[in-house]
Parts: C-alpha cells; structure tokens; sequence
C-alpha cells in the first residue's frame, strides 16, 4: 500500500502550483519546516516529493542513483542541450563525462586564471565612479565572454560573435521557453522563430570553430582542444554532433550559475558594510593591487568565505530534480515510478539544525574549518554523486578571481527602492536584475596607483 508522506491538502482545479505563484520559495521553505524532512504535493497530473535532509538526499544522489534520471525539465531542454552531460544518461552520459574530465582537472582550470582577471579588469576600465549599473547583466557579460574563452581560446573578435550568438538567444529563450515541451517549439510564434534562428546561428558559430579546430591539431590551451583530442579506451573520439552538444552546455551551464553567484555576492556585501570591509582588508593587504593569481586563492580565506555564504543564502541551483524510474521506500514511504524528487538548495542551506541564525549572512562560519562538521548534503551548491557539476573548481576559481579583482577597485552600493527579488526559475535569477551604485575606492595611494595604471592598460 502507498503510504504518502505529509505535505499541504490538494487545492481545487489546478492543484498546489507553487511554481505558479507569488513566492515559491517561501511556500517550499514554509512546508518543510510545517511537515519535515519529507513532504508531498501534487501538481496537476505531477507527484513531487521533497527531500529535507542530508541522508536522504544522499541516499538519491549517491548510493542509488541508477533509479532516478534527470527530471522532465531537463529532459525537456534536450532539444537545445542535445546529448550533452547535463542532460545524457546511462553509459553514455558515463563515456562523455570520462572523456570531458581532464580538460577541468585543476592545472588545465588554473591556466585559466590570467584569463579572468583580465577581462574583470577590462570591464571595470569602463566602469566609471558614481555611475548606476545593473550588476546582474554587467556579470553575465563578463562571464561569458570568460567562458567563451576558455572553451574556443578565439580571439576577441570571435568571442563577440559567439557572444552576441548566445545573447541573442537568451534573449528571446527566456529559461521558460528553452523548456517548453518539443510542440510548443514549433509554433510559428515571433519569439519562438527569434529562437530557432537564434539556436541555428550559435550552432553555425561553434561548428565552424570546431572545423578549424579539427584542421589544426595543436592544443590551443582551451577547453575544446581538450574534448577534440581525448581518446576513449576504443580509440574513439567525440564526434563533431557530440562537441557540439557538450561546447553549448559548457556555454550555458558554465556562465549562467556563476554570473549568479557573483551577482548576489554584490548584493549581500552592500547589505553587510562590516563584511564587506573585511574582505577589502583582505584583498588589499594580500594582493597590495596586483592582479589576482591561482596561487593567491589560499591566501583569501576570507573572499572564498564570502563566496561560499553567498551560495548558501542564493544558490545558484536553488534544486536539484529527478523522476523515479521504480518504486522506492524511503523513511517508510513507497515512493512509486514517475514521481518526482526535489532536493532544493534554498531549503537545505537554511536548515537552522546544520546553520545558526541560517538567514544571516555570515561568512566566518566557513572560517577554521567550520564546514568540516557538516554532514554532506546540508550544503550541496553544486550536486553531488556521480552527476556533481563538473565546473566546480572553474566555478570556484572564477568567482574568487573576479571578486578579488574588483574588490580591489570598487564597492558596490545598493539603489534605494530597486526591487531585488530571486525567482526560482531553471536558476535563481534576479528577477529585475541588481542595480547598483558603482564607488571607486579610495585605498591607499601607492596601491590605488597601480590599479589605476592597470586599468590605463587593459584600456588601451
Ligand atoms: C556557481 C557556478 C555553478 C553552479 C552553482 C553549478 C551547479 C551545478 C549543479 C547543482 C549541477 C548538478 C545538476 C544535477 O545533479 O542535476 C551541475 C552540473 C553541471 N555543471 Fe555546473 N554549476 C556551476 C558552474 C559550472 C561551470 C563553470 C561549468 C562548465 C564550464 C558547469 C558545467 C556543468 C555540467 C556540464 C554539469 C553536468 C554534469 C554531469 O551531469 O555530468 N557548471 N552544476
């Protein structure tokens, strides 16, 4: 007998759509504390279950997950994503993910540093002091043209026309309208013409690359050397469909998240004048105004602190999603096939039993090993098991990087009355951006001098 967990009664007609209101995360977050590490609802014709605790997230993600694949909104983004690894399953996903590993493993990710600071300084070259600037679009751009980089090493002009590709993409395929189901793709609608043609041009883009990639077998430093030049045990290499599908997802799962995490790390720091102020010392007195570099990261402690919380409060994924493909038992409840599993971030990261005064921002909790108690899915920004992100050192490198670098520089001031408000969509965006004031700091003039000369050079 199905014996179902707690969770809120049935509303007439279109059941509990949390997802469709107001203030979804308040609603998932209000349930878990009213009915516990368990609870479930139906959404229309959709049994969704959420998981609330570390051991049962654990025992998904790590000790079983051969019974869950990647929920229907993933499956649904397929048509985009291709078999790509976000998106793949079985030994296919487990062939693809071997093959894509070296080229994120830690030397290749560190050669990449230069690569962030120096268009983090490009940018604020053309950040001017008292201006208002939306911080949120400011970082998606930066990070793109990061990862845009780093994937094809093509010179600027290259990377504008990738750039502009995807952007004009994004534009029109709102997070929405990438996951509509494959009907709805077809309709003769302006904005869904705007998107195919949009999806065509960015795919013209990067098989053009990959041809010349191909010719020239030289490893270029990136990202796409890598993936060409990897050899399964057969002997097999991926072929160009293949490239196609892993370059677009590194494109878009490699500068959305990140562009995130940056952004509310902005808009924390301006709510938290005195951690703000720490991470200031911090960069002045370990960096004395050079460019950041790999080997710094240690001496930041501070700035990962920042990182990390902000993550925990705004997680980037905000949850994790899969289908069941057989009935399970979990805590003593059947779980049955095709149901759907959440495990959200946003939850667990304020669970006041693993996080004191869990709505504070308070970056010294990740100090002196203060994570080291945690147990393993309390705090999980980047999934874990077997599907854990594949970018996360790239991630976690980058955000360093770019927050030292322009810490260093500028602070960044809340604009009174701006709404500043996180829809869970396929991210946790802001959803009217962050605007920001931008103040150039005023730090001591030996090192404000040679901040000022940097940006005279990455201006020229
Ligand atoms: C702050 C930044 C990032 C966050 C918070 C993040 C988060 C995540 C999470 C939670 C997953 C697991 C999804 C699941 O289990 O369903 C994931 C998977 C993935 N991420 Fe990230 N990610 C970030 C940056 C990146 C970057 C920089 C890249 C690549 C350049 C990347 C590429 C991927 C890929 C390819 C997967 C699928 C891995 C697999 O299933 O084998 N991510 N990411």
């Amino acid at each position: 007998m199905i014996r179902r967990p707690p969770g809120p009664k049935p509303r007439f007609l279109i059941g509990n759509l949390p997802l469709a209101g107001g203030d979804p995360l308040s609603v998932f977050l209000k349930w878990a504390q009213e009915f516990g590490d368990i609870f479930y609802y139906r959404a229309v014709w959709l049994r969704v279950y959420f998981l609330n605790h570390p051991d049962l997230i654990e025992s998904v993600l790590v000790r079983n997950p051969a019974n869950f694949q990647k929920d229907r909104v993933i499956r649904n983004s397929r048509w985009f994503f291709g078999e790509g690894l976000l998106t793949s399953e079985g030994d296919f996903w487990l062939r693809q993910r071997r093959l894509s590993q070296p080229a994120f493993h830690r030397e290749r990710v560190a050669s990449y540093a230069a690569i962030m600071t120096g268009y983090a300084d490009e940018m604020l070259a053309t950040w001017q002091d008292g201006e208002v600037r939306d911080i949120h679009a400011e970082m998606m751009n930066l990070t793109l043209r990061i990862v845009v980089r780093t994937l094809f090493n093509v010179e600027s002009e290259q990377t504008v026309h990738v750039s502009s590709a995807l952007n004009a993409l994004m534009r029109n395929a709102s997070g929405a309208r990438m996951l509509i189901p494959p009907i709805g793709r077809y309709l003769p609608t302006p904005s869904m013409i705007e998107v195919r043609r949009g999806v065509r041009h960015l795919e013209e883009t990067v098989y053009g690359i990959i041809e010349r990639r191909r010719a020239d077998e030289r490893d270029a430093g990136d990202l796409l050397s890598m993936l060409i030049q990897v050899r399964d045990e057969d002997g097999s290499r991926m072929s160009d469909k293949q490239l196609r599908d892993e370059v677009l997802t590194f494109l878009l799962a490699g500068h959305e998240t990140n562009a995130i995490a940056l952004s509310w790390t902005w808009h924390l720091l301006a709510q938290h004048p005195e951690a703000e102020g720490k991470l200031h010392a911090e960069v002045d007195r370990v960096l004395a105004g050079r460019a950041p570099a790999f080997s710094d990261i240690q001496a930041l402690p501070y700035t990962e602190a920042v990182i990390k919380e902000s993550m925990r409060l705004y997680p980037p994924a905000w949850s994790l999603a899969r289908t069941v493909r057989s009935d399970f038992e979990i805590r003593g409840y059947r779980i049955p096939a095709g149901a759907n599993l959440v495990m959200s971030q946003w939850i667990m990261h304020r669970d006041p039993r693993y996080f004191d005064q869990p709505e504070k921002f308070v970056p010294e909790r990740w100090l002196n090993g203060g994570s080291a108690k945690l147990p393993r899915f309390a705090y999980f920004p980047f999934g874990g098991g077997p599907r854990q992100c594949i970018g996360a050192a790239f991630a976690q490198m980058e955000a360093a990087m770019v927050v030292a670098t322009i810490a260093q520089q500028f602070r960044l001031r809340a604009v009174p009355d701006h709404p500043v408000i996180p829809i869970p969509s396929f991210t946790l965006r802001p959803k009217h951006g962050i605007r920001m004031t931008i103040e150039r700091r005023q730090v001591s003039s030996n090192i404000n001098q040679q901040q000022q000369a940097m940006a005279e050079s990455a201006r020229q």
